[in-house]
């Protein structure tokens, strides 16, 4: 199946009611602030994100920053700074004109986050911004910073009464990890939701923000041929994987308190577990949507002790090569202590039990410092009930299988088996595929700069709601309590393979892990 782009925009608007949710709403003239201006997800994300909205003429007329973080800097040094992230980091070679005049009044606020001069810095800020455009503008917190300071943060703009503007939205933005276990969550969300009310938080998973998790959306509820099979009925087993071939990097001090179920799969591929699941939306507005996936997450069980064994398996990368270059071990990494049973990889089965999903097995695993880079989704589908072929000739016939996968090579991919021409019967699994390259000749704008558009026209579809992070936590919580009490040790595994060979015993009988 290959496809091309259509000459013309197809019509969103119609009969169906899920294409009212895709009407857009105006981006207000707002002042962004972030917090952590200075800090790498700054530079190398959400300024050059920046960037390429203004590029596309998709940010408001008025448009201010305010760069916040410790070091002391004048406007000019952060302008600088700034400029020189977007030409290192944007997806595309920045014009000129452009990225001058998107930085020309930013302004920058040095302090800890927990003065309260610094607020009233940021106040004066925002207020002179006002004054230039003769309006009270939008305010957008973003919290690009250590997840120590999120409550301080929060705490402080309450105090100070940043957190309501007369004849404005004021809306905060706060970036992942949203809390390490449950309890913390819980807390972290009672301590932001007395300073704002939901409608004003963004909690950020990036992964909502790729086009490849949006059109999850579009490929189950745009198409109707998949729908009647998306059940217990035709489907076999789920898997989702998200390997990566690269290591920790210089992330030690993160990663080592987290590790690679609060990394990935608490977030990320919990979210990605919800989109596959889900049932349809009535509309695709913030809460419909985020509605149907806390159902699916309250339809999984939080695991209980004596079945973490058989459900869930951990393991720590050693030494190897990867891509032909030999590496290290995850303990002989700059920063990470000798003796740590952090897991860099994860594995879980879940079920969902409800009508629609009741017995399939949903596989997750993640790690680092595998063979490969790849981000997928597959979907294997129950075997024919009956082969007429002859022994021979059956020998090729898998069943059907759809993989969408997210990274590399976006696309979405179904197997077939086919016969193989000649003389004698015999099949081979063939595939038809639609390639995001290929079919739409466009670069995928980076999830950052749709989130962050999202926020500004306060749309909060793409970000988790309380309950949802909270739900995502009680499902990993008692995971990582059995691990973290646990005498053994993880078990190892050697960088650039697919993974510890203790992940084949969660899977039910019958089952393969896909190559990585
Ligand atoms: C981040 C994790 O949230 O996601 C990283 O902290 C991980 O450890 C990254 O590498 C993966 O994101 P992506 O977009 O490269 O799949």
């Amino acid at each position: 199946m290959s496809t091309t782009a259509p000459s013309t925009p197809p019509e969103v608007v119609g009969d169906n009611p899920l294409s009212e949710g895709l009407e857009r709403l105006p981006v207000h003239p707002t002042n962004l602030a972030i917090f952590g201006a200075t800090g790498d997800l700054s530079n190398r994300k959400l300024l050059p994100a920046l960037y390429n909205l203004a590029h596309d003429g998709a940010l408001p007329e008025r448009f201010n920053l305010v760069g916040i973080s410790r070091s002391e800097m004048t406007d000019e040094e952060f302008r600088k700074l700034a400029t020189e992230a977007v030409r290192k980091y944007s997806r595309r070679t920045p014009d000129d004109a452009v990225l001058a005049r998107l930085f020309e009044n930013a302004r920058y606020v040095p302090g800890t986050f927990d003065q309260p001069d610094l607020y009233a810095g940021l106040e004066q800020a925002m207020q002179a911004f006002d004054e230039d455009a003769h309006q009270r503008l939008n305010r957008c917190f973003y919290l690009s910073t250590a997840p120590t300071f999120f409550p301080v943060i929060v705490g402080n703009l309450g105090e100070q009464g940043l957190n309501r503007l007369e004849g404005a939205e004021v809306r905060v933005i706060i970036e992942k990890p949203f809390g390490t276990t449950l309890e913390e969550a819980v807390e972290l969300n009672r301590q932001v939701l007395s300073v704002f009310d939901e409608h004003q938080v963004f909690r950020i998973d990036h992964y909502l923000g790729k086009e490849t998790v949006q059109n999850i959306m579009a490929f189950r509820f745009a198409n109707g041929m998949f729908e009647p099979l998306w059940n217990r009925n035709y489907i076999d087993n789920i898997q989702i994987t998200a390997a990566e071939d690269l290591g920790i990097g210089t992330r030690a001090g993160y990663y080592d308190s987290a590790g690679a179920m609060r990394d990935l799969i608490q977030n990320h591929m919990l979210q990605l577990l919800c989109h596959v699941a889900m049932e349809p939306p009535v509309k695709l507005t913030a809460d419909d949507v985020r509605n149907e996936k806390v159902k699916v997450l309250h339809a999984i069980a939080a695991p209980a002790d004596a079945d973490i064994p058989g459900m869930a398996v951990r393991g720590q990368y050693a030494h190897g090569a990867v891509g032909g270059v030999e590496v290290p071990g995850y303990t002989e990494e700059e920063g990470v202590p000798e003796h740590s049973r952090t897991e860099t990889y994860a594995a879980i089965r879940l079920e969902v039990d409800n009508w629609r999903w009741a017995g399939v097995p949903f596989y997750l695993r993640t790690g680092k410092r595998l063979a490969r880079k790849v981000t997928e989704i597959a979907v294997a589908l129950r075997p024919v009930p009956h082969l007429g072929f002859e022994r021979e000739g059956s020998l090729g016939a898998h069943p059907n299988l759809l993989v969408m996968t997210l990274q590399p090579g976006e696309g979405v991919s179904l197997q077939l088996a086919a016969r193989i021409p000649g003389a004698r019967m015999r099949l081979t699994p063939v595939h038809m595929e639609y390639l995001y390259d290929t079919s739409f000749m466009s670069q995928s704008p980076d999830a950052y700069e749709r989130l962050i558009l999202d926020a500004l026209r306060g749309d909060a579809t793409l970000f988790t709601r309380s309950d949802e992070v909270e739900a995502q936590w009680r499902i990993i919580d008692p995971v990582l309590e059995a691990w973290a009490s646990s005498p053994e040790p993880p078990p190892r595994y050697r960088a650039g393979s697919s993974g510890p060979a203790e992940a084949e015993r969660i899977l039910q009988p019958g089952h393969r892990w896909r190559a990585i």
